[in-house]
């Protein structure tokens, strides 16, 4: 693989360091600069802004519903229909681009998101309700997708690669866009994943109509603005805010949708699938990244104190809202009464709070519905297991959509029938012997995401990694956090298609390639 990919010239944004004080008091700064700003959005139709016409809602942070963040008006049928014309007469121009030049695009994008730090990690924290540290890390990820697609498009698809024959001719394969990509994203990484997948489409010779989650409009909005003022021309990028019933539905069961990159639950993925098989048209390719049962297998050779460390982190950081976060932790029985003691001690120092303050672990979950939800799991597993600990949250969060973070121990993963999305962990304790039943487990879930695995074993690590049906396994570490470039993030199964977001094959799948002979 190239050098830029994966090599020592590839480099990932760095971000700001909120330890130093020097970097965190201008950084500071620049956040409270919009800790009262009010922003407004709507769909962005061949570059022009439509505001304030029609079905316009208000937008309150999910810390506090008394605070509002702005507004945002939700796209019409006619909207929808006007978008994906555009799109497809923008087409040929925007692909007949070279690579290179349209690559151009997104790094300039990059740099743009870092010199908006300030704005983006206001907007990340009063509209999603994503801590400081979850905000910029979110920011630090959109940069690295839009550079690393950018300098992976540049490298691959600027000459045709020739494809020797055995009589010594040559003949020539080249890639090129599709039409238009339809772009779904979710709230959970509203600026990182929904440019990354924008990003991908565009540099490789797609238009796109993009609908983010209606939850994190604003974010979605300000990305698409600042993308039209890196040089994204307005005939290429469309944006529709709006519900899935009105916005999602309607684009994917368009024929001029030639194909689809969406993240979110395994249903929608399911409903989007159908969608397009129901068309009359010719089949499109599918990207679908969607949710997991998530397990990590801690055996007795394990670090506790490591252990502890690595699942608060993977269960409770982002308030146990990534699609990668840790859901059933199984625990060998000879040590699990150690590992829960200090998972319990370690629980009763999770500073649940509003999500703009330095000291706050655990923000408020997206919104009332999601918090109704985890709410009604919680009281169900306090009839069928065991509370083993939960967080208090502060009187002071009384007007935000909060959940406690909680630990039960369950009797087996069987009674989990769904994905519950938040700070919830359940934990199963297991005897040596059944490691391969555990194991068998977890894959019979159909779920295929990530895993975690402490031991310090390399046979039984080896072992687990080998049988297991997961697109992402990490050893001995947390299991959120997948960096661009360095863990190509992607699952199995239930949990999606393939192929990985920020791994070396993803662009292939928004391209044709052609030869020429
Ligand atoms: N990519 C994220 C992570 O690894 C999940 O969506 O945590």
């Amino acid at each position: 693989l190239p050098p830029q990919i994966f090599g020592e010239q590839r480099k990932n944004s760095a971000g700001v360091n909120i330890d130093i004080a020097s970097q965190w008091q201008p950084f500071s700064e620049s956040v409270q600069a919009f800790a009262r700003h009010q922003w407004q959005a709507g769909p962005i139709i061949n570059g022009a802004a439509v505001i304030d016409s029609g079905n316009t809602v208000a937008v309150t942070a999910p810390y506090d519903r008394r605070e509002s963040v702005g507004s945002v008006t939700f796209a019409s049928a006619e909207q929808v229909n006007e978008a994906l014309s555009i799109a497809a007469q923008s087409y040929q121009q925007w692909s007949s681009r070279p690579a290179a030049e349209r690559a151009q695009c997104l790094l300039r994008l990059a740099d743009l998101l870092e010199d908006h730090t300030g704005e983006l990690v206001a907007l990340c924290h009063r509209e999603a309700g994503k801590t400081i540290q979850d905000s910029i890390d979110e920011i630090r990820e959109a940069v690295d997708f839009c550079r690393f697609y950018a300098n992976q498009a540049t490298e691959e698809f600027s000459q045709p690669k020739p494809v020797m024959g055995f009589d010594g001719t040559t003949r020539q394969l080249s890639y090129q866009g599709r039409g238009v990509f339809a772009c779904i994203s979710p709230w959970n990484f509203p600026l990182a994943i929904f440019l990354g997948q924008v990003s991908a489409a565009l540099v490789a010779g797609n238009t796109v109509v993009a609908k983010p989650a209606e939850q994190t409009s604003l974010i979605a909005f300000r990305a698409i603005e600042l993308m039209l003022e890196a040089g994204v021309p307005a005939g290429a990028i469309q944006l529709l805010p709006g519900t899935g019933a009105e916005v999602g539905a309607p684009l994917t069961a368009d024929n001029r949708i030639a194909g689809v990159a969406f993240t979110g639950s395994t249903e929608t993925a399911q409903r989007i699938n159908r969608s397009l098989a129901a068309r009359d048209c010719e089949p499109v390719p599918f990207i679908a990244e969607t949710g997991g049962q998530n397990a990590m297998i801690v055996d007795s050779t394990a670090l506790p104190e490591q252990v502890v460390r690595d699942v608060v982190r993977s269960a409770f950081a982002s308030a146990g809202q990534r699609c990668s976060a840790l859901r059933v932790l199984f625990i060998q029985q000879d040590i699990a009464d150690r590992v829960i003691g200090l998972i319990k001690g370690a629980m009763a120092e999770l500073s649940v709070g509003r999500p703009e303050l330095h000291s706050t672990d655990v923000g408020p979950v997206i919104d009332a519905t999601a918090r109704d939800k985890l709410q009604t799991h919680i009281q169900s597993l306090k009839n069928q297991a065991t509370l083993v600990a939960q967080a208090s949250v502060p009187v002071s969060c009384q007007h935000g959509d909060f959940v406690p973070p909680s630990a039960f121990e369950i009797p087996s993963i069987d009674i989990l029938k769904n994905e519950h999305f938040g700070p919830i962990l359940h934990i199963v304790r297991f005897k040596a012997s059944e490691l391969d039943q555990v194991i068998d487990h977890i894959n019979q879930t159909g779920f295929g995401l990530t895993m975690g695995v402490h031991s310090r074993n390399e046979r039984t690590y080896s072992h687990i990694e080998r049988r297991a049906r997961v697109g992402n396994c990490y050893i001995n570490r947390d299991q959120v956090g997948a960096v661009v470039g360095v863990q190509p993030f992607g699952g199995q199964g239930l949990s999606g298609t393939g192929p990985k977001a920020g791994g070396p094959h993803y662009l292939y799948r928004f391209t044709q390639d052609r030869v020429e002979a």
